[in-house]
This record gives C-alpha cells, sequence and structure tokens, in this order.
C-alpha cells in the first residue's frame, strides 16, 4: 500500500512539518512527504515518538527533524516553528493533524454530554481546535513571505455528521476544523496558500484501537467498502493536496473514509 503514497521528488522542494507525527495518520503523512522528496518536522508532544520518526527518516537519507511541543500550547509551537525553519527552511507545508478522542465512558466508549467533566471538553478544543490555529499563527506568515504554501487539516466524518463512537468535543471540533479551512483559504488564496481538510472514516490506528473492537467491527460493516481504512490511504491524500497537481484546489473537504457515513 504504501508504494501508492509515495512518487519520489514530487515534493523535492517542500519543507513540511506535520503535528502529531509520532504515529498512526500523523507518522504515515509524514513518512509520505519524506519519501516523496520533502525536508520533513514530525512534531508530537510524545519527544520520544517524534525522535524515533525523524530518526527512521533520517537513516532513510531524508533531511528530518524531530519537534517535541504540545499543540495545545503557542509557545512551544512557535519554537518548534522556528526550530524547523532553522533545521530545515522556510516551512511551505502545514499538516495538522495531532488529535485527541477521549473515551473516558464505559469499555471504551466515549463519555456522553450530560455526564462529560468540562476539563475534558476544553482539553479536546485546545488540541484538536487551537492546536491548529496556533500552527497557522507560527507558520502562515511565512508561507504569505514565500507566496506559496500548503495547508491541510485532519478533521473526521464525525465532524460532518453523527457518529455515536465519538464524543460531542470531538465532533465538535472536527466540524470546526472545516470552517477553519474555508475561512483560511479565503484568507490566505491571495498569497498562494491552499487550504484543505481531510475527513478520514474508520482508520486502523492506535486512536482506532482505543475504541471498542465490537464498536469498530460495526462501522467496518458499515462501510460500504466492508473494511477499516489504512493511514497510508489518508497520507495518499494528503500528499495530492500538498503537490503541484492541487495547485487549483482549495476550501474542500475531501473525505477518505470507505464511505462510511456518505453525507
Ligand atoms: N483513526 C481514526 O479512525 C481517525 C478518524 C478520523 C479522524 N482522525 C484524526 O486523525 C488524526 C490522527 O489520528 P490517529 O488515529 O493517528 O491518532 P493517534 O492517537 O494514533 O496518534 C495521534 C498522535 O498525535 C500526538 N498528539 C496527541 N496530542 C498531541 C498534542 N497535544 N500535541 C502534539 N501531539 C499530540 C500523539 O502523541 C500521537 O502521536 C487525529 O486528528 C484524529 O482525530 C482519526
Amino acid at each position: 500500500m504504501s508504494s501508492q503514497s509515495r512518487q519520489p521528488g514530487s515534493h523535492a522542494a517542500c519543507v513540511v512539518l506535520v503535528t502529531g507525527a509520532g504515529r498512526g495518520i500523523g507518522r504515515a503523512m509524514a513518512d509520505a512527504h519524506a519519501d516523496a522528496g520533502a525536508a520533513v518536522a514530525y512534531l508530537d508532544h510524545d519527544a520520544s515518538l517524534a525522535e524515533a520518526a525523524a530518526q527512521a527518516a533520517r537513516a532513510r537519507g531524508v533531511k528530518a527533524v524531530g519537534l517535541a511541543a504540545d499543540v495545545a500550547d503557542f509557545a512551544a509551537v512557535a519554537a518548534a516553528a522556528r526550530a524547523a525553519a532553522e533545521a530545515l527552511g522556510p516551512v511551505d507545508v502545514l499538516v495538522n493533524n495531532a488529535g485527541i478522542s477521549p473515551k473516558g465512558g464505559a469499555d471504551g466508549r466515549r463519555a456522553e454530554a450530560a455526564e462529560m467533566d468540562p476539563a475534558e471538553w476544553r482539553r479536546v478544543i485546545d488540541v484538536n481546535l487551537s492546536g491548529a490555529f496556533h500552527c497557522v499563527r507560527a507558520l502562515a506568515p511565512g508561507m504569505k513571505a514565500l507566496g506559496r504554501g500548503r495547508i491541510v487539516n485532519i478533521s473526521s466524518v464525525a465532524g460532518r455528521t453523527y457518529c455515536d463512537i465519538v464524543g460531542v468535543h470531538y465532533a465538535a471540533t472536527k466540524a470546526a476544523l472545516i470552517g477553519f479551512s474555508k475561512h483560511l483559504a479565503g484568507e490566505l488564496g491571495p498569497y498562494g496558500v491552499t487550504v484543505n481538510a481531510i475527513a478520514p472514516g474508520r482508520i486502523d490506528t492506535p486512536m482506532m484501537r482505543g475504541t471498542a473492537s465490537a464498536a469498530n467491527e460495526a462501522v467496518r460493516l458499515a462501510t460500504p467498502l466492508r473494511r477499516l481504512g489504512q493511514p497510508e490511504e489518508v497520507a495518499a491524500t494528503c500528499l495530492f493536496l500538498t503537490s503541484d497537481a492541487a495547485g487549483f484546489v482549495t476550501g474542500q473537504v475531501v473525505d477518505v473514509a470507505g464511505g462510511w457515513l456518505l453525507t
């Protein structure tokens, strides 16, 4: 599968920063860009995951750096953005992927809104939504100065319609990322920067495995393609959206969901 997302050299001039790049979908997207010739900053709040991913890329001859930052912390994001530019050059591709989906309820299910701890609500907003803004705030000025750029925000089909696996905080942030993407596409388009969102369905990652297996099996059966997705399938779509080929695509939401929750 990974060969599908790898187009050697297509991103040779790019400097890419992916958040939540230590594992799962973020790691696959960062690796796909690295293997397409980009220099890549692997940002994660887990320093060891970030460094291990960057080290594996460097071992393949890629220019890569691991950065430890919590995207909810603007000062940490700004420092990481500076470190990425110092190590790799001006960042012209940002992938806002870091996200959390707490499953504090019984049997790996979400907490219901009526019982949710307000602190859990705030943390999900801070990471999933403010985190994306923090990265844009840190990196968009450089893209405007360059006169080019690509921003991809990882939303979810749970941001488009009701999904009984996730909590209301998660759904709210993923819906917000769609409005965030469309608004930024309007603001940044005149500077040559495109902004799009990807809405994955159920993708096989550590986050997904945190949900009860019966719930994941129910999603598989409700998905027209009758399977869960792989991180590399999201990465292939991301690689297209950050490529020259997608230069006239902006403000769009692309579902990578096997037809689950068609809207
Ligand atoms: N897996 C799915 O089925 C699915 C479906 C739709 C959308 N998504 C979205 O895709 C993105 C990636 O999901 P995944 O399944 O790979 O998740 P994951 O939990 O497997 O990986 C998330 C990564 O983000 C990092 N991270 C978490 N909080 C962070 C923070 N505050 N600052 C920096 N890094 C942080 C984690 O350390 C981890 O490496 C998320 O935004 C998620 O909401 C996932």
